[in-house]
């Protein structure tokens, strides 16, 4: 028991909730459990204690056991779990604050592209990791531009899918800060289960000075390996799929590298983000996650491979 229990926890539970909507769902799974328990304590307890057949008809018993059992007590404890549920619904479906950004968040076959739009600013984009003030309601607007995605935080609230050509709308509320993981909970290809999203929840001021940073166009790269790095970055064809903010690099197809070294991991949540990991995505992409879109530039040479990894990195 203890041994199940202990996977009730952790950073991707439904069970161990740390947003406001996982905690109502929580409180949902634990009363229809209950609810269950007592039905089927009753079903076990009648199984024992009934009395034979003909006892029961000689007496008359058994139109009140068909009527108790069968159509009272189904009656009241369904009616108490609709209740409780029903109560949840205007909450679950409350939206973001109108002063805080709003998320689009965009699957793809299989990363996540995320935008913060907030009036009175441009948008800002990265790729496979969501940032949250602690304590705010978030509105995200979800989306997909291939297949059908489902984009799911347990820890946070419930699961929405992402559908070609519409936008579903989920909001997020965080309770406490942490990092948590999300999944995409739709079968949509080969690399489905390799497609994987961090939620970090911040202290709201330490969120509002990350978004501020996530603004600012790329770093500089001034250690020779990094600089070798950006130009072999301009001229190995990567901009034709890459922005990068402040430089060149403008294309759409892939993520956004403008800060990808802040990122928590690489890959849609496949691996830390690091030199090592850059250069081994870089040249395996199809060993690590099969089916890939971005093609392994498996020619470049070691060096080469260094380099790009190391400017990657340095763009904090
Ligand atoms: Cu995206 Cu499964």
């Amino acid at each position: 028991m203890a041994l199940l229990l202990a996977g009730c926890t952790g950073v991707q539970s439904a069970l161990d909730p740390a947003g406001r909507d996982a905690e109502a769902m929580a409180d949902l799974f634990t009363w229809m459990t209950a609810g269950s328990l007592v039905i089927w304590a009753g079903v076990v307890w009648l199984a024992i204690a009934l009395p034979r057949r003909s006892a029961l008809e000689e007496g008359g018993s058994a139109r009140w056991l068909i009527i108790g059992g069968g159509v009272a007590l189904p009656l009241v404890v369904l009616t108490i779990l609709l209740v409780f549920g029903v109560g949840q619904l205007p909450r679950a479906l409350a939206a973001g604050e109108p002063d805080q950004p709003a998320i689009e968040i965009t699957g793809r076959q299989w990363w996540w592209r995320v935008r913060y739009v907030e009036a009175g600013h441009p948008p800002v984009e990265l790729a496979n990791e969501i940032r949250l003030p602690v304590g705010r309601r978030l509105d995200t607007r979800l989306t997909s531009d291939d297949v059908i995605h489902s984009f799911w935080v347990p820890s946070l609230a419930g699961k929405m899918d992402m559908i070609p050509g519409r936008v579903t709308r989920l909001a997020l509320e965080p309770t406490r800060t942490g990092v948590f993981r999300g999944a995409c909970a739709e079968f949509c290809g080969l690399s489905h289960a390799r497609m994987n999203l961090m939620a970090v929840v911040l202290a709201e001021d330490e969120f509002g000075e990350w978004l501020r940073a996530q603004r600012q166009p790329a770093r500089v790269p001034t250690d020779p390996a990094a600089v070798r790095g950006g130009q072999l970055f301009l001229t190995s064809g990567c901009p034709a799929c890459h922005t990068i903010r402040g430089t060149e690099a403008r294309g759409v197809l892939g993520p956004d590298l403008t800060h990808v070294g802040s990122r928590l991991t690489l890959a849609a949540g496949m691996m830390p983000v690091g030199v090592e990991t850059l250069e081994r995505w870089i040249t395996a992409t199809d060993q690590i996650k099969p089916g890939v879109h971005m093609p392994a530039f498996s020619a470049l040479d070691d060096a080469a491979a260094g380099n790009l990894a190391a400017y990657l990195a340095q763009l904090q």
